[in-house]
């Protein structure tokens, strides 16, 4: 089907072990989501909805259909190009905010840019505007261990959003 929807799944397939086991974890799934619409997946648990995020992020690919994510047509990509898609496209939320223990707070936030190319100065500059923005711009110098559950959330999301992507994918 033509469309001008930011996403496109048509009769997507993903499959998980083989033979006898095999788990059709998403089973011919179609729909389109329109840029900034708000969509609310909902279903019982095991029923394929991380399953079907992880497709959509490009963290797995599908065995069958078609799946588009704005130019990309995931469904044709190899491992390589869907590495690329998500380095261009998109911001990962971590539920725990998977935050590197070692770095600080400020160099967490700005590692998804050193993958961009930009210079260091210019890298921790939007880095510091963005923790502000979320009032953690006292905590910039601290480690992930020393700050409050909330706070190791918003840092994670700063870090999700800094690249500016179009999709941002939640990982359990
Ligand atoms: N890596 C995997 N290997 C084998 N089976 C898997 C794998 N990941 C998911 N599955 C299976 O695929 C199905 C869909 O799982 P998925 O995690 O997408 O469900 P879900 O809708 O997100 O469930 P929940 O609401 O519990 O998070 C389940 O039957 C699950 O057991
Ligand atoms: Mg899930």
């Amino acid at each position: 089907m033509a469309t001008n929807a930011y996403i496109d799944a048509n009769n997507i397939e993903k499959h998980y072990g083989s033979g006898e086991n095999s788990i059709a974890a998403v089973d011919s799934v179609s729909f389109q989501i329109r840029m900034g619409e708000l969509t609310v997946l909902m279903g019982p648990s095991g029923s394929g909805k991380s399953t079907l995020l992880s497709l959509l992020g490009g963290l797995e690919t599908v065995d069958s259909g078609r799946l588009r994510v704005g130019n990309a047509i995931l469904s044709d990509f190899t491992s390589l190009a869907s590495a690329k898609f998500r380095r261009a496209n998109v911001g990962f939320l971590f539920q725990d905010a998977g935050l590197l223990d070692r770095m600080s707070i400020m160099e967490n936030v700005a590692l998804p840019l050193a993958y961009t190319g930009m210079a260091k100065k210019l890298r921790y500059m939007q880095a510091r505007k963005s923790l502000e923005s979320l009032g953690l711009g006292q905590r910039m110098d601290h480690v992930p261990g020393q700050l409050s559950g909330g706070e190791r959330q918003r840092a994670g999301l700063a870090r999700a959003i800094i690249t500016k992507p179009k999709l941002i994918s939640s990982i359990p």
